[in-house]
This record gives structure tokens, C-alpha cells and sequence, in this order.
């Protein structure tokens, strides 16, 4: 993550110091420069001399103390609290008194990060979507001790390097991840009630939804060990609230080591040769699997605008930015009809009795009130 955001700072002219612990990082990270913005320049997109400016501008480094000038510093390393803590105060010892401190954890609080910091008026979280050069959304998040100015100063640094910006509130999974999860959950849901299988759950998120990717083809592509982890982390996170519950499902092909892509086997068997069930074309099923995964998905933005974690607007910028979803849930809302999608969540928490299904209250409000999420 961190090579990719020191591309996006270097396209957007800064001058950038890459630093990391390991040597044959930076190699790596300095060769996908160069192969990357060389691919840019022979494409035309932009010139020999803008890709030799480009690649001059970021220097590499395993020393934080090159950080002495900068006006920002992104931390993007493990995540391991301790380890950031550590590493936030060191960064502190080092840099101007002026030079906005930044996270791009996932998982972490902003608050708990920079509590490491002598003036912590000046941490705040931002946090790129992968890869960091090709994906829109930057989520900003200021942490309780976050200064106005700081936020002020970030999101028009942000909106100049052409990202979209979206400001939320410092909670877990910030808005994407958090928004994202019935996405996985109730598909596994789904899956685990013998309802339909993988291929087919995914053929009605693309089919009849019109997502890019199914959930298990998601899934196997970011890796169960990855996804597991994060849904894990926002259960804990939210108390166990019952809406995040993972699934034993997901815990056993991350137990068994079947990742997805990248260790030849997930939901799907990618061995060369391999051949996978095919999806059972049953548009009724296809329907009631969208519509059932679609209404959790709306809940869940509901529940962040409700929350104050960001508004109507930035909910769904943040879903078709950062996750490339094919409408806004919000919008994809008060198209079907607010009724419509409370009478869905509320048939299934009638069926099912479970916490899980609650519609949200400011959902259950704006259909009372026969208004929309959007005005
Ligand atoms: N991978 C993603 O899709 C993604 C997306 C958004 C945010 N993030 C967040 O970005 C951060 C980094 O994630 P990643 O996937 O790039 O991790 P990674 O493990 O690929 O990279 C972390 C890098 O940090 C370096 N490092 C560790 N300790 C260090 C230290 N003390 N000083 C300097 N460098 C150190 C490591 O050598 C490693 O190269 C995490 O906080 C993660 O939550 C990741």
C-alpha cells in the first residue's frame, strides 16, 4: 500500500520519501515505479519528461529520519498497534512541528494510534483503497483528538491529488468495510442454509445484480485469510453486535488454508484443468438471493447514516468508489422504494427472529415519513 500511495503523492507533484524497514521492499516497490509509470509514458497518458520527473521525485529509504522536511507523513505498515505507537512517536521526534500525521489502517482507531503522539491534534486517518493509484475513494477520518484544520488541510489535499474524498467518523471498518460486510455475510448465510451454492449466489450478484464480482469470487480474490480477519476484527469491534457474526463457513476454508486465488484454492478450485460446478440459472432463486443480500447491504448504509459515521451522499460515494458497486446503496434505495426494502428486512426478521435482520430505525422513518435518503 505504501509504494502505491507514494505514487499517487509523486503523479500529483510532491516530492515523496518511501521508507521501510526491509531493503528488498523498496526494490520492489522502486521497479514497480519505474515499470509503472513507464507503461504510463508509452501509453501517452503522460510525457518522457513527466515520468522522468515523476520517478526522480520519489526518493527510498529505510531511515525515518529523511522525514525531517515532509508536511505529511501516510504510515502504512503492519498492523500492530504497538509496532505503530513506536513508530508514530519516532515519526513525532523527527518531523516539524507542522507536518500533518497520518495512518492508512484498516482496522485500527485513529484515536488509539494517536494517542502515541505529543500533539495529536494532528493525526488523522487516510485510508487508500488497493491498489491506491487506480482506486478513487480516500476515506479521511479524524480522530476525537483530530484539529479542524487538519481535516481542512487533508481533504483539499486529497481532492487536488483527483481522489474522492469522503470524511467519516473514526469507527470500525470506517465506512467501506464496514458498510460492505452483508456483501460476504449473507451470502455465507445463504450458502450455509443450503439455499444455493457459490457459483449460483454468485451468478445473481452479477446477473441479475449487476455487482462485477459474485461474493465468493470476492472472496477468493482478496483472500479468505484477509476477509475473515476483517470481519472478525468489526465483530469484536461493534461488542458482537449479531449483524457482524462471521461465518464457521469462512473460518474452515481459512482453517483449511483454501485463501482463494492465491493458493490455487478457495470457494473455487483454480488448478489448472479444474473444473467448478456451474451456477444453477434460476431466476426466482437468482431474485430472491439478490433482493435478500441487496436489503442487508441498504441496512447497513442506513445504519452508518443514522450513526453519523457520514451522510446519505457519502455512503454511496463511498461504495461505488472504493468497491466499484454499481449504484450507490442509498440511491439503489429510494429507486426500489423504502417500503419495499423495510417490508424484505422486515419479512426476514419475522422468519428468522434474529438481531441480525433488525431493520434500521432511520429506514424504518424516512418510509413512515414517505421520504427518501436522498433529497
Ligand atoms: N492491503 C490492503 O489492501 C490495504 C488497504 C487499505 C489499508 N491497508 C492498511 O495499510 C497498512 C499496510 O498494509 P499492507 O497490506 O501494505 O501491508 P504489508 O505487510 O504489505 O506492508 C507493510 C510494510 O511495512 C513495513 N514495515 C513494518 N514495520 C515497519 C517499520 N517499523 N518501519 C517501516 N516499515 C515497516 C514492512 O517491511 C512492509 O513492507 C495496514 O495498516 C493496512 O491495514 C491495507
Amino acid at each position: 500500500m505504501g509504494a502505491g500511495i507514494a505514487q499517487v503523492a509523486a503523479q500529483n507533484g510532491h516530492s515523496v520519501i518511501l521508507v521501510d524497514v526491509n531493503e528488498t521492499v523498496l526494490d520492489t516497490a522502486k521497479s514497480g515505479h519505474l515499470k509503472m509509470i513507464k507503461r504510463l509514458a508509452e501509453k501517452g497518458s503522460i510525457t518522457n519528461a513527466e515520468c522522468d520527473q515523476i520517478l526522480g521525485a520519489i526518493h527510498y529509504s529505510t531511515s525515518m529520519n529523511e522525514f525531517k522536511a515532509c508536511g505529511l507523513v501516510i504510515e502504512a505498515i503492519i498492523e500492530d498497534l504497538t509496532v505503530k505507537h513506536n513508530v508514530f512517536a519516532q515519526m513525532e521526534s523527527i518531523v516539524d512541528t507542522s507536518c500533518i500525521l497520518a495512518s492508512n489502517t484498516s482496522s485500527l482507531s485513529i484515536a488509539s494510534i494517536g494517542s502515541a503522539l505529543k500533539q495529536p491534534h494532528r493525526m488523522i486517518g487516510i485510508h487508500f483503497f488497493n491498489p491506491a493509484p487506480l482506486m478513487p475513494l480516500v476515506e479521511i477520518i479524524p480522530a476525537v483528538q483530530t484539529s479542524e484544520a487538519t481535516v481542512a488541510t487533508v481533504t483539499t489535499l486529497i481532492t487536488s491529488w483527483k481522489k474522492t474524498g469522503v470524511v467519516c467518523k473514526d469507527t470500525p471498518g470506517f465506512i467501506v468495510n464496514r458498510v460492505a460486510r452483508p456483501f460476504y455475510g449473507e451470502a455465507l448465510r445463504i450458502y450455509e442454509e443450503g439455499i444455493a451454492d457459490f457459483a449460483t449466489i454468485d451468478w445473481a450478484m452479477t446477473a441479475i445484480g449487476g455487482f462485477k464480482m459474485g461474493p465468493f469470487t470476492l472472496m477468493d480474490y482478496i483472500g479468505n485469510d484477509v476477509n475473515y480477519a476483517v470481519t472478525e476484527s468489526v465483530f469484536q469491534s461493534f461488542y458482537y453486535d449479531p449483524r457482524f457474526k462471521p461465518s464457521f463457513t469462512q473460518k474452515r476454508h481459512k482453517e483449511a488454508g483454501y485463501y482463494g486465488r492465491k493458493t490455487g484454492r478457495g470457494y473455487y478450485d483454480y488448478a489448472e484443468g479444474a473444473v467448478n460446478a456451474p451456477a444453477t440459472e434460476d431466476e426466482e432463486l437468482g431474485t430472491y438471493i439478490f433482493d435478500r443480500i441487496l436489503v442487508m447491504l441498504i441496512n447497513e448504509a442506513a445504519d452508518a447514516v443514522f450513526m453519523n459515521v457520514t451522510d446519505a451522499k457519502g455512503v454511496d460515494l463511498a461504495m461505488t468508489k472504493g468497491v466499484n458497486y454499481p449504484k450507490g446503496l442509498l440511491t439503489w434505495a429510494d429507486e426500489i422504494g423504502l417500503d419495499d426494502v423495510l417490508l424484505k428486512l422486515e419479512d426476514l426478521f419475522a422468519e428468522y427472529g434474529e438481531d441480525r435482520y433488525r431493520p434500521n430505525p432511520l429506514l424504518r422513518k424516512l418510509a413512515r415519513t414517505n421520504q427518501k435518503f436522498h433529497a
